[in-house]
């Protein structure tokens, strides 16, 4: 596996790759990687000829400070897991490189509001970063095909987005969630729960398997309710447990056979999770 820090050289080794045919499979990370992070780069390395991964801690979608400080790094140890994995490329650049002097904050996209609404309400400016890094970063690599994970539905809803909007030919590709063995989905906050926290928040999967199961017998407003309630009941502070339709992220009230994926957030101590289930 070779190792980038600096923009030019990782272009110049992807394009000398890219004119030989060579496909080009890309996974952004912000680090910490976990099995759901290498499910997503198993897939790359299997339908590609070359894996690209990032590494990139965003600061321009982190929305507090602490939370930027708190999220762990762990670069040693993410950099053999990649090399073990098969990834022939790791891009590791610093702040500088991803935003030089002038760069601003990348085109303006218009997202017809996706980013405003559940994770965008909870967490403004979120979504902006993650559009603007994410635009430099296939700037940067130019991939085929750009592999994200499930967990994070709603930003992949977004890059999907984007991706239209800026009429790109890359090819996004969502990979499902990895669960721990109590249903708690995969993801580098979950090493700051406590072993009681890690725990409770099974509800999370718990009350979404009960929405897939529920959905089209009970009422939309019921199950929901429903499934608050037992987060909160659990000791979990729920911010949102909505059914939502899965290509515009906006709410139903009455069951439709539509395509539509269960959104969960809530806090667990200090730790805020998010979820979903495809209901389809
Ligand atoms: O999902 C993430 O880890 C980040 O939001 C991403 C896509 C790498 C952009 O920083």
């Amino acid at each position: 596996m070779q190792v980038f820090i600096k923009v030019a050289p990782v272009q110049k080794r992807i394009n000398f790759l890219r004119v030989k045919g060579k496909t080009i499979g890309f996974v952004p990370t912000m680090g910490a990687l976990h099995e759901g992070h290498m499910s997503i780069i198993t897939e790359s390395v299997l339908k590609n000829d070359v894996t690209v991964c990032s590494i990139f801690v965003n600061p321009t979608q982190f929305n507090s400070r602490e939370d930027l400080l708190k999220y762990p790094r762990s670069k040693q140890e993410d950099t053999g897991k990649l090399a073990k994995a098969g990834v022939d490329i790791l891009f590791y650049p610093n702040e500088k490189e991803i935003y030089p002097e002038g760069y601003g904050s990348g085109p303006v996209i218009n997202l017809n509001s996706l980013d405003t609404v559940w994770e965008g309400k909870f967490r403004p400016g979120h979504f902006a970063g993650v559009v603007q890094v994410v635009n430099r970063l296939l700037d940067i690599v130019k991939p085929d095909n750009l592999y994200m994970g499930q967990k994070d539905f709603q930003q992949f809803t977004i890059i999907q987005r984007m991706l239209k909007e800026i009429k790109s030919s890359v090819n996004l590709i969502i990979v499902p969630t990895i669960r721990e063995e109590n249903g708690l989905a995969m993801s580098s906050r979950n090493m700051r729960l406590s072993s009681d926290d890690r725990k409770k928040a099974a509800i999370l999967y718990k009350m979404l398997s009960f929405t897939k199961v529920n959905l089209g017998k009970l009422a939309i407003s019921d199950i929901e309710a429903h499934a608050l309630n037992e987060i909160n009941n659990m000791g979990l502070k729920p911010e949102y447990f909505k059914i939502v339709r899965t290509d515009d992220l906006s709410e139903i009230t009455e069951y439709r056979s539509e395509k539509l994926v269960a959104i969960v957030a809530a806090w667990a101590g200090d730790v805020r999770l998010i979820d979903n289930l495809l209901l389809y």
